[in-house]
């Protein structure tokens, strides 16, 4: 095995310099190559495997990233726990710029994305998505952000939109009628992916503006996602370091391992 944890960074998260003994990877993969090469460091004791999403140069849009290649990767590599850190927009006044959400739910409104590593394998394949988050891995991200002093809520529902472009205040105003907390465009098809695979999946995401429904805030554009990435981005780090204790406290009890034992449909009379 040569990785406990992996790490999937968004934007402003392109690599984690507390890492030591690095190396750095080149994975080819059934579905291509990852968004980008993979660093391989220690980080408090533990092997952590680090993909930035959008690729270091921040070439793959939303749409376009490399998640099936990225998956497959992390799994190559003996990875049991994967944590995505995303930049999200706030649908509720409470959530705000600059606060960690650790969502619990997701709302897939992505139209144009591969989302399983079994459409060509002649396999046909329905894993369960009732929890799309494992609940052992929230449970210590949640622990870490509050550790790295930031404002964290433990739960909350996620809608990941195709993009690239941001939402019409309209939609924002329909999403938040939807008791929807918090949007952005890549949890999908993360979570989808990381289920079919096993692996424990959460996200870390990080408020940086309101969207566009707010009538005194600014409508969100890039320069603000990024000024407040820059903002936060530390936090981040602090929180990622903070999580190997909490990791090594989780029972394993979760049901991320064994996702696909009931999942393939191996007699057609069973499932109409
Ligand atoms: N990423 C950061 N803020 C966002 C927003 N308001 N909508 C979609 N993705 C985002």
């Amino acid at each position: 095995m040569d990785a406990e944890l992996g790490v999937i960074g968004g934007s402003g998260l392109y690599r984690m310099p507390e890492l030591t003994d690095v190396e750095e990877i080149a994975i080819e993969t059934p579905f291509g190559r990852p968004s980008d090469t993979i660093t391989l460091g220690t980080l408090h004791g533990m092997r952590v495997a680090f993909i930035p999403r959008h690729g270091r140069a921040h070439q793959h849009s939303p749409s376009n990233v490399p998640a099936r290649a990225n998956f497959w990767a992390l799994k190559s590599l003996g990875v049991q726990w994967v944590v995505s850190v995303s930049a999200v927009g706030s649908l509720r006044e409470e959530i705000a710029p600059l606060d960690f959400v650790v969502p619990d739910q997701v709302v897939d409104r992505t139209v144009r994305r591969p989302r399983s590593f079994f459409d060509e394998s002649g396999l046909v394949v329905h894993v369960t998505l009732d929890e799309p988050f494992c609940p052992e891995l929230r449970w210590a991200l949640t622990q870490a952000a509050i550790a790295a002093g930031v404002r964290v809520h433990d739960r909350g529902t996620y809608i990941c939109i195709e993009g690239p472009q941001f939402s019409t205040r309209a939609e924002s105003n329909l999403y938040r009628s939807w008791g929807l907390d918090i949007i952005g465009m890549t949890a999908m098809p993360e979570v989808r992916l990381a289920r079919e695979a096993e692996l424990c999946f959460a996200l870390l995401a990080l408020v940086t503006d309101y969207d566009v429904w707010h009538a005194e805030e600014e409508p969100v554009s890039v320069s603000v996602v990024l000024e407040r990435l820059h903002q936060n981005v530390q936090a981040a780090q602090r929180a990622l370091s903070a999580l190997i204790e909490y990791l090594r406290a989780l029972p394993g009890r979760c049901g991320c391992r064994t996702a696909l034992q009931h999942a393939i449909v191996t007699d057609p009379a069973a499932i109409s």
